[in-house]
């Protein structure tokens, strides 16, 4: 009698504590993950989404800090200047190397945000460490969770990996380690090389600068777009950098900018460039042509990144946390106005392929903080 009593609560107390839909945890708000050490995250992703990002949003037009601002692009850069704070030369020339994705830039922000590669990035990173304190969680999980959770807001990124049980031990990263805009070729990839990233990982991460803008490097148009669809993950960055640059899009052209294919966007030297070199454009070009490329390869790439410096046996995959983002409909194209023979053929074994070319007049891509005056004078909401 004892013994049915006793199986018979053990089943109540089972089917209590595993969620019948995945068999995982029961964590907050009805919500379940594989891995009970994960619920805690849950939490953290209601907070950033409600918080730092404003509603879910992809980001390129918040009204954040009081000017046009971007939490999500800020965040994914972020992770990657922390993550790439580690080198193995150094370390072999018995210095200390960094740590990787270790949360340093929050850390130890005192000295990390000192070094010119990380300007600009200083209110996000206090608005992280708030967050990484409110939830006892390690900034380096933080930081590539926030990373994972901002691109699952803009339509077209993959669901990205998660790992959570980074230590929240770590020292400042050695200054220079972050490559900059106006490095040659060879300067980015044995940076990249040196910290654990090969070049075709540098190509697929490179898929972040499909949401992108800068601040920094031209003032006259700031917040202007790396690409023309700046609020999705695709292939579009990869065919417009491929595209001859023949405009200036501001008065004079900034740090590290080349012409451009169209009036408001932003190039990289270091962009334009490695689209154009041997070692990289056959890639480029690949990227260009294919959305669900771009997403696996983006993924596989970020995954790598996020874990630099740690053993993957000390982590707790936690992915089923992070939302799964919109799916994106549009194929890539080249723009308006443009024709295949205006992309510069710079893979050496294959022809650009070929692209449709989207109907209509030549366009313009506006920075985010024109998009924010014009929606407010026309009264209508932030996108
Ligand atoms: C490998 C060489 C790279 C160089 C030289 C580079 C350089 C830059 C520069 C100069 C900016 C403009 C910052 C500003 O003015 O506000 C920028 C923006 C950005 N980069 Fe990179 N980047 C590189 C790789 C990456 C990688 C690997 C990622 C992420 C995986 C990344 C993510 C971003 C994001 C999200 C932005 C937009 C920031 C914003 O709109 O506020 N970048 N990058």
């Amino acid at each position: 009698m004892k013994f049915i009593i006793f199986a018979t609560l053990a089943v109540i107390v089972g089917a209590m504590a595993r969620p019948q839909d995945t068999g995982g945890s029961l964590c907050s708000n009805g919500r379940s993950t594989a891995n009970a050490q994960c619920c805690v995250w849950f939490d953290v992703l209601d907070n950033l989404q409600a918080g730092l990002y404003q509603g879910s949003r992809c980001g390129i037009d918040c009204n954040y800090n009081g000017y046009a601002e971007s939490p999500v692009r800020k965040v994914i850069r972020i992770a990657f200047h922390d993550a790439i704070g580690i080198s193995s030369s150094l370390t072999a020339a018995g210095q200390f190397g960094g740590g990787g994705a270790d949360g340093s830039i929050i850390s130890h922000s005192d000295v990390e945000l000192t070094f010119a590669a990380n300007g600009g990035l200083g209110a996000t990173v206090d608005a992280l460490r708030a967050v990484g304190l409110q939830h006892g969680v390690s900034f380096g999980d933080l930081i590539q969770f926030a990373a994972a959770v901002g691109e699952s807001n803009c339509p077209g990124a993959p669901q990205l990996e998660f790992l959570a049980g980074r230590s929240n031990a770590s020292q400042a990263s050695p200054p220079g380690l972050v490559p900059g805009p106006a490095d040659s070729v060879t300067t980015i990839l044995s940076r990249m090389a040196d910290g654990g990233l090969s070049a075709d990982d540098t190509v697929d991460l490179l898929a972040a600068h499909s949401i992108s803008s800068q601040e920094n490097l031209n003032a006259n148009i700031f917040r202007s777009p790396l690409d023309s669809t700046p609020q999705v993950l695709d292939s579009q960055f990869y065919i417009e950098t491929s595209l001859k640059g023949t405009i200036q899009s501001g008065p004079n052209l900034g740090f590290a900018e080349v012409l451009s294919p169209i009036q408001g966007e932003f190039r990289m030297s270091a962009d334009n460039n490695l689209a154009r070199d041997p070692r990289t454009s056959c890639r480029w070009q690949e990227m260009a042509t294919n959305n669900a490329l771009v997403r696996t390869r983006h993924r596989a790439a970020m995954a790598k990144m996020a874990v630099l410096g740690f053993d993957l046996a000390s982590l707790t995959d936690c992915s089923d946390v992070i939302p799964v983002p919109a799916a994106l409909n549009a194929l890539p194209s080249i723009p308006p106005g443009l024709t295949q023979g205006d992309l510069d053929n710079s893979c050496p074994t294959a022809p650009f392929p070929n692209l449709p070319v989207a109907p209509g007049p030549a366009i313009t891509v506006a920075p985010a903080v024109t998009l924010i005056v014009q929606r407010v004078v026309a009264g209508l909401a932030e996108p």
